[in-house]
């Protein structure tokens, strides 16, 4: 009977234990816990969910205190079209926790920062470009984008000097939504690394509405494959969803996303 440990995700020249720890928001995917998944050779996520706040709890920085100051005025107002996210702060806190988690970094595997492409900070574009580049500048491995996936981020990563060497995925949960995201970035000249397939069973946040019940993981795969080959595109597709145990990781004979099943709480 087969294992996890007979299949390996391979990533251009890289071999990689075939589990991804996914990104979970908010600092809930740590540096800690993706330095144990890299160190023990697959890939582990952290976020860039709100990371002025987790550099702030991480190194102390003050970011979060000194914007609440900056805008005190505004607190009781329930308009806030006056509070500016500062994108040169919102890049160094950034470079801060992608920094430092890579120089920290050990072992054969990599370390992904997972970009809720959903946080718009009232200046969707802009922000977005900010955070993409800071994560390449400081290093790190690869990009998966993720929850409201934006059509236009390759083009908005294309001149970096790091757009064709990092790694860089996306998380669809619909051929559509793949076939949109491919058209529109084909002028770029770059494919997606890999494509995480979630199904209506993961976690976070899905791109599935009241009729969930009627998707199935195993299905969109399938579809997905299928097109893929008649396409002769070659990407590796990673499942997530409802995968629990490495019976179930085995039951998809491809590589997995999961989060982590037990939640480091500090005491
Ligand atoms: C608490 C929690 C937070 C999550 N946050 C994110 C997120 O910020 N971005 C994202 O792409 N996926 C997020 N996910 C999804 C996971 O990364 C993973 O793909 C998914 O949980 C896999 O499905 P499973 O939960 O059935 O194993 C989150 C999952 C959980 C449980």
């Amino acid at each position: 009977m087969k294992s996890v440990d007979d299949f390996r995700l391979r990533l251009g020249s890289q071999e990689l234990v075939p589990i991804i720890v996914g990104g979970m928001g908010v600092d809930i995917s740590t540096s800690a816990l993706s330095l144990e998944a890299a160190r023990l050779g697959g890939i582990g996520h952290i976020s860039d969910a709100m990371v002025p706040t987790v550099t702030d709890r991480r190194f102390n920085t003050k970011y979060v205190k000194n914007k609440l100051q900056q805008y005190k005025f505004n607190v009781e107002n329930s308009d806030k079209s006056v509070v500016k996210f500062d994108l040169g702060l919102l890049a160094e806190a950034t470079a801060l926790h992608v920094g430092k988690t890579m120089e920290a970094k050990r072992g054969p595997g990599m370390i992904f920062i997972n970009c809720m492409e959903k946080l718009t900070m009232n200046s969707p574009k802009e922000t977005l470009r900010v955070r993409l580049k800071a994560a390449l500048d400081a290093g790190i491995d690869g990009i998966t984008l993720a929850a409201g996936l934006h059509l236009g981020s390759f083009a908005l990563m294309e001149d970096h000097p790091r757009f064709r060497d990092a790694k860089l995925g996306i998380i669809v949960s619909s051929l559509r939504a793949l076939q949109l995201f491919l058209k529109k970035s084909a002028r770029t000249g770059r494919l997606p690394d890999y494509v995480v397939v979630e199904g209506p069973l993961a976690g976070g946040h899905l791109g599935f509405g009241m009729d969930w019940a009627q998707y199935d993981l195993a299905t969109i795969m399938a579809e997905i494959r299928a097109w893929l080959q008649a396409e002769q595109l070659d990407i590796p597709l990673v499942a997530a969803g409802g995968v629990f145990t490495g019976s179930d990781a085995v039951g998809f004979r491809k590589w997995v996303q999961v989060p982590c099943r037990w939640l480091p709480a500090s005491p």
